[in-house]
């Protein structure tokens, strides 16, 4: 469920008209909701409340400095995977004992700068890494908490590009040679061992490869535990998926996760975290952007958008599905017709999608994007030296501009010519 609803014929986000948005900022864009965004923080906090939990937002699904201090404030944690995102968490207010660091290439400047602002743990995602941050940690005269992620080789039968719980995948360290590598860490002077992390893949619309790697995972903290390791938490890690097609049939809610949780884990008597990216974000935003062309084509009818794979890159990438709506509803029974929605950016892949059948569109109308929230912002480029999209809040009927758009002079002046030339 989110706050993005027609009234009296114009899309809404929550109490702010879209339309108006539009003509004050210039299309594209993208909008956020803010009750939207902190209904499904809590949503997944409630879920887990049969125990001792901490959600720990994904960072990377949608960074902006006004989301995550909105999650923040709820009272969030959050997961990182570079140092530029635990600055941005440090920024928003989070302390350094909500964020957890994941990532399979931390650099020792990025474990150095964690270390000294405060980290919850680090996620560590390969032998070399559990070497460099004892040797950080050592150098510095402190001790890093860590979690091994492990590769529980599940199918977590998403999209090939996200899927990351597979023995061929780059991430973590095979689950079979978990109890070396934890004899490893315990070893090593600079690390205290605190849990277990797993994260098998992003948009799942099922709970049962979770399933399967939770056990795997709850197996495994029985068996470290009777080594000595002291596991006091699983890092269960992101991926549940939301509903982008209205036609499909919806993912698990957050409810059904956490109760599989429960019954995977909750005998342990662990601490549970979860990473949450997309769950949060995706639906909590839309990209908002405005039809320049119709374009008879040979047997089809383009939709030229001023929105293209720069601002939103999901299709082209994965082959994503985002519903698009026009922001003026349509008259109900109106006769729909098929179109190619594309940008302007000169590359056929700058397609959002075929024969998308919708209502009838003309040049100066708007349309907008659904569950773009999540992965929208974060991926856009200045290909074509386009601007950066920008970037709104609305929350009941306040909206601002939480990323501005940059001029053409800002761009060019962010280059240097070198006086050599
Ligand atoms: N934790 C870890 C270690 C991750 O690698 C990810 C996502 C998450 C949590 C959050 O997963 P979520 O709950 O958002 O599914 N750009 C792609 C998605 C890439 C996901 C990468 N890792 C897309 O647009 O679909």
């Amino acid at each position: 469920l989110d706050h993005f609803l027609y009234r009296d014929g114009q899309l809404f986000a929550e109490d702010v008209s879209v339309a108006e948005i539009a003509r004050a900022v210039e299309t594209p864009f993208y909008l956020y909701s803010h009750a939207t965004l902190v209904r499904h923080f809590r949503l997944f906090d409630e879920a887990l409340a049969w125990g001792p939990h901490m959600v720990c937002y994904a960072v990377k699904a949608a960074s902006n400095q006004a989301i995550l201090t909105a999650l923040a404030a709820e009272g969030a944690g959050m997961d990182v995977v570079s140092g530029g995102e635990y600055a941005r968490a440090k920024a928003a207010g989070v302390p350094g004992a909500r964020i957890v660091f994941s990532g399979v290439g931390k650099t020792r400047s990025e474990i150095r700068a964690a270390l000294d602002g405060g980290i919850r743990q680090f996620n560590v995602e390969s032998e070399p890494e559990m070497q460099v941050i004892s040797e950080v940690a050592t150098s510095m005269g402190v001790v890093a908490p860590i979690a091994v992620r492990v590769n529980p080789d599940v199918d977590a039968k998403t999209h090939a590009k996200i899927a990351t719980g597979k023995s061929e995948n780059k991430f973590g360290i095979p689950i079979a040679r978990a109890r070396e590598v934890y004899a490893e860490a315990a070893a090593l002077p600079g690390l205290k061992v605190v849990g277990i992390d797993v994260h098998i893949g992003s948009q799942l619309t099922q709970l049962e490869p979770f399933e399967m790697a939770y056990r795997k995972v709850a197996e495994l903290t029985e068996v470290l535990r009777a080594e000595g390791h002291a596991i006091e938490r699983l890092d269960l890690g992101g991926g549940l998926g939301i509903p982008y097609a209205r036609s499909n049939e919806a993912p698990p809610l957050p409810t059904d996760y956490g109760a599989m949780v429960q019954r995977t884990v909750g005998h342990l008597g662990v601490e549970v975290e979860i990473e949450p990216g997309r769950l949060i974000a995706g639906n909590a935003g839309i990209l908002v952007s405005r039809v320049i062309y119709v374009k008879n084509g040979e047997g089809r009818d383009f939709l030229i958008l001023d929105a293209a794979m720069n601002d939103l890159i999901r299709p082209a990438m994965y082959d994503a599905y985002h519903d698009i709506v026009p922001v003026a509803e349509a008259e109900p029974g109106i006769e729909q017709v098929a179109y190619d929605v594309v940008g302007p950016v000169c590359e056929t892949g700058d397609t959002f999608a075929k024969g998308r059948v919708m209502p009838p569109l003309a040049a100066g109308d708007l349309v907008a994007f659904r569950s773009a929230g999540a992965y929208g912002a974060v991926m856009s480029s200045e290909y074509n030296t386009r601007p950066l999209v920008p970037e709104i809040m609305a929350k009941n009927d306040q909206f601002a501009v939480i990323r501005a758009r940059p001029s053409f002079d800002d761009m060019i002046n962010r280059d240097t010519v070198p006086e050599w030339l």
